[in-house]
């Protein structure tokens, strides 16, 4: 009826709320970001964070993308998805004893470590097993990703890495480390960042820091850059695949690897939120004095993100090609905050009608609970239907 990239007639069959994958946007994505990554050798790993649905992974380990996890579940699903242990980085703030041996059986690529404790304990562990593990130092560039305040990490004072000054000492702590070899740095400046210059003073700061390093005979062999670009939330149809032209560019031009160094990168939203949708149901339309409401079968627990950060998200009535007409998008949840959207344009909307939430591909599905006892959202894959 609508929309050439919904099924509709398919779609109207299967249970709501559920979140549909259009698996032609992820290939499509994913070689683009092949191409772009593979002009200047780059190696992306996917940080599987952003969503863990089983046929995502497997689509993108097929790829040849690694892997960044941030829990032993996800160093799991990432070796059952596919990906080559030799492809897989694991950071995380707490990483706890059973993960680290986990990810040491597995031989996993690296640890990128943030604090001195962890690394006495990871030393320890390999030690116990007769195994060397790399570490990456994850380092606080204290640059400023101009982003929402909960997803910007790369600012001096906040839980996540070592800060700049830091670095000397735990270097050479870590040479006291006999089960440990540093291979080299992390960095992560935040989430949704569709401000490139941000990224430029990120390669101004890692600049800086490998003279500096250069100077004191320090060896770093690599370089991750972290994940946190941007996508088009306002327009989903007109932009569908992310900026990773300008954005890999941006790193080839103004970061001065050192011979032999190789650069990682950590996309999440990037290359799955354009993919997928919520595809939720109208329970009922209420009219209120001067609004009207479209309460719809997804809730808050379905898709988070609008209630805990309050972001938008586009939303289309796919079923209905009426005049437009305003609405609240509200969930059933008891929680006032349950609201997708205030005041937007649906096409005439009636009780049965198919909403699609759009841009819900990244932390979508993998953020959602079961509060009020409800059912998990479902996943339906283009490709498999
Ligand atoms: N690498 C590290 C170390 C990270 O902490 C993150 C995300 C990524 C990579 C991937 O970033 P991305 O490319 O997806 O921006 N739940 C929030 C986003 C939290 C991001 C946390 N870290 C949201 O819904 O916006």
């Amino acid at each position: 009826m609508i929309k050439g990239i919904f099924p509709i007639v398919k779609l109207r069959n299967i249970e709501t709320p559920f979140y549909y994958y259009d698996m032609e946007l992820l290939n499509n994505t994913l070689k683009t970001v092949n191409t772009e990554a593979g002009k200047y050798g780059f190696e992306p790993h996917y940080a599987i964070k952003a969503n863990a649905n089983p046929s995502i992974l497997k689509t993108i380990a097929k790829a040849g993308l690694g892997a960044d996890c941030v829990s032993g579940g996800e160093v799991d699903a990432a070796i059952k998805a596919g990906f080559p242990a030799s492809k897989i980085v694991f950071a995380g703030v707490g990483k706890t004893d059973w993960e680290i041996n986990l990810a040491l059986d597995n031989d996993i690529f690296c640890f990128n470590a943030e604090s001195i404790p962890e690394l006495e304990v990871i030393n320890e562990l390999a030690g116990k097993k007769g195994k060397t593990a790399h570490v990456k130092l994850r380092v606080n560039p204290n640059v400023d990703a101009h982003t929402h305040h909960y997803i910007t990490t790369g600012l001096s004072e906040n839980k996540f890495g070592f800060n700049l000054e830091d670095l000397d000492d735990v270097i050479a702590k870590i040479k006291t480390l006999p089960n440990l070899e540093f291979i080299g740095l992390h960095f992560h400046i935040g989430s949704q960042i569709t401000d490139l210059s941000s990224y430029e003073n990120l390669c101004v700061r890692i600049n800086e820091l490998q003279d500096e390093f250069e100077k004191k005979g320090i060896q770093v062999k690599n370089i991750n850059i972290g994940g946190g670009l941007g996508i088009n939330y306002e327009h989903p149809n007109h932009m569908p695949i992310a900026d990773f032209e300008s954005y890999f560019h941006l790193f080839g031009k103004h970061l001065k690897l050192r011979q032999g160094q190789r650069l990682h990168c950590e996309p999440g939203r990037s290359i799955v939120a354009q993919c997928g949708s919520l595809i939720t149901k109208v329970t009922y339309v209420k009219k209120g004095k001067s609004k009207q409401f479209a309460i719809v079968d997804a809730g808050m627990t379905d898709l988070i993100r609008p209630a805990l950060y309050e972001a938008y998200h586009r939303i289309e009535n796919i079923t209905s090609d009426k005049e437009p007409q305003k609405y609240d998008v509200v969930g059933p949840i008891c929680e006032s905050s349950d609201v997708f959207l205030k005041d937007t344009d649906l096409n005439e909307t009636q009780r049965g009608d198919l909403l699609a939430i759009r841009s819900a591909g990244a932390y979508g599905e993998i953020m959602a609970s079961r509060y009020n006892l409800r059912k998990l959202p479902g996943s339906v894959i283009s490709t498999e239907i």
